[in-house]
């Protein structure tokens, strides 16, 4: 057996280089944890979110919905309060979005015109299905949330494309 002598200059390179890289891993990781935190939290995307409106209270005309839901983005997190039109349709329940496809204001039912959702903004209509009214400014009808149930209270999901119209 031959032992490969190692002079002073190579033990010093290997000890400056070993404790080196592990000061460097050590101020890196956490660096490096900070910047990818965000992306290894678990998605709240798909959860329903409770409302306080009572399923047995529903009827065919619209009724507005409130509620409000902790929204993540990045480090900042927020409580959004957004709200929906409800009714029903036989057993089916629908809830629109309230946010008029033409600019984005918030549409009401009933506005302006009997069993229609209108936008003040730019007299912008929508039948109560959510279809946008033929030659006013909306350029497609209102997004619908899914709906879901629990306990006889309404869950709102998130935003879909209008699926009546
Ligand atoms: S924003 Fe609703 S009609 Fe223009």
């Amino acid at each position: 057996m031959s032992y490969k002598k190692v002079s002073r200059r190579q033990f010093l390179n290997y000890t400056l280089t070993g404790v080196g890289g592990f000061m460097a891993a050590g101020m890196l990781m956490p660096m490096l944890r900070f910047a990818i935190d965000p992306a290894l939290q678990v998605k709240a995307e798909g959860d329903f979110i409770q409302t306080s409106q009572k399923i047995a209270d529903l009827t065919d005309v619209p009724v507005r919905v409130d509620f409000s839901y902790e929204q993540v983005d990045a480090w900042y997190k927020s409580e959004v309060s957004e709200m929906a039109w409800v009714y029903k349709e036989g057993d089916r329940i629908i809830a629109l979005s309230p946010i008029c496809k033409h600019l984005g204001c918030t549409v009401n039912w009933e506005g302006d015109r009997p069993n229609e959702y209108f936008c003040a903004c730019h007299a912008g209509r929508y039948e109560k299905n959510g279809k946008n009214v033929p030659n006013t400014p909306p350029t497609g009808p209102l997004d619908e949330y899914e709906v879901a149930e629990k306990d006889g209270y309404l869950l709102l999901g998130k935003k879909i494309p209008n699926t009546l119209v």
